[in-house]
């Protein structure tokens, strides 16, 4: 393990934005991060810690520190119906998600094809198709940036929201995630609500359906609706889908009967911002060569070789036309670098 200098971050973001870091390291043994966290590179210079960079948009030189996780490992638990899984925090999320469907353990195969690492999935809380993180997930083991100490958070201790934790709020940039424990099941309770993971069940004429079926109907969907960050440079969603007050619902609604829409249970609406967006006429559009894809407005994606700022400019654009239009402000998903 050494600190390297003025190194790219091309090949460790999925937006592939071409900027470079003044420091970089990558750990493989929590002891290696604790080294890291006592030098004094570490402790002069601002920190950025990396997982799969699938969550991230870059828009200049990192002027700091670049940690590379690369803490990995599996290991699994049996308890009666239980099992208890633990992964290392750079294991990649989908290679994780199909090593459980394969021993047919049940809970995270809706969440199939998600980019990014295990270590990073509790940060934002990952969901899709009707699943989060937080259905699972039991504890986690973090480092903390300003001692070194390990500790343990459990699910309460992670304060889990829609696309929210502890993590990205009153712990942000306090702690670094080492590993994961999730709780999974022998016996299957299929998540199966989702619409369109009901319709292509049906496609494919499957009435009761497995694990693997589930995950794989999930992959099919993502590949048919997503860019594959391996050929054309995202961050997944750019955008949450924005909670409204039921009153500004009202007037919405009234305005745009067809508005897609989610009620929640304290009376507040969520909508859909692929639907905002696509409405302001962005779907498929592109400026420079930031992006939105063309079966997905919610995604940007990196046309060639755009800049981080254009990009971010790009997103700029949207969330104006969406506010002019709708009244209604999208915060970023990803991380702005
Ligand atoms: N829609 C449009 N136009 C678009 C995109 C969407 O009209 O261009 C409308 C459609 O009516 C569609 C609805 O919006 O039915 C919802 O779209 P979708 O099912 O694609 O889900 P989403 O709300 O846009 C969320 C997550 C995704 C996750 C999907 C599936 C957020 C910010 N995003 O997207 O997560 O895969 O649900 O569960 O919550 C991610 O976080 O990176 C991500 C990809």
């Amino acid at each position: 393990m050494q600190i390297q200098e003025n190194i790219s971050l091309l090949p460790f973001n999925t937006f592939r934005i071409a900027v470079n870091a003044k420091y970089f390291v990558e750990v493989k043994t929590i002891v290696e991060l604790q080294s890291v966290l006592a030098s004094d590179i570490c402790k002069q210079n601002k920190l950025l810690v990396l997982g799969g960079g699938s969550n991230l948009l870059l828009t200049k030189n990192f002027d700091g520190l670049v940690i590379r996780l690369g803490i990995k490992g599996i290991t699994v638990c049996e308890q009666d119906e239980d099992v208890f899984v633990e992964a290392g925090a750079a294991e990649v999320w989908n290679d994780f998600v199909l090593f459980c469907v394969a021993q047919n353990f049940a809970g995270l195969e809706n969440l199939t094809l998600i980019p990014g690492t295990v270590g990073a999935s509790p940060v934002q809380n990952i969901g899709a198709y009707g699943v989060e993180i937080k259905d699972t997930f039991h504890s986690l083991l973090a480092v903390e940036i300003a001692t070194g100490e390990v500790k343990v958070f459990d699910k309460e201790a992670c304060k889990f929201d829609y696309r929210e934790s502890v993590f990205k709020s009153a712990l942000k940039n306090k702690y670094i995630i080492a590993s994961v424990v999730f709780k999974l099941q022998k016996n299957a309770v299929l998540k199966l609500s989702y619409g369109a993971i009901q319709e292509e069940l049906k496609n494919r004429g499957i009435v009761h359906p497995s694990i693997q079926d589930v995950s794989d109907v999930v992959a099919a969907i993502r590949v048919a609706k997503l860019p594959d960050p391996s050929t054309i440079g995202n961050a997944g969603s750019f955008f949450k889908n924005p909670v409204v007050s039921a009153a500004l619902f009202q007037q919405l609604v009234s305005a745009f009967p067809e508005v897609v829409h989610f009620p929640l249970a304290d009376g507040q609406e969520k909508l859909a911002a692929g639907w905002l967006i696509e409405q302001c006429g962005w779907k498929g559009k592109q400026i420079g060569n930031a992006g939105t894809w063309k079966n997905q407005a919610l995604v940007l994606v990196n046309c060639g070789g755009a800049s981080g700022k254009e990009i971010y400019d790009f997103s700029e654009l949207i969330i104006q036309s969406v506010k002019a239009k709708f009244g209604v402000v999208l915060a970023r998903e990803v991380n702005i670098h």
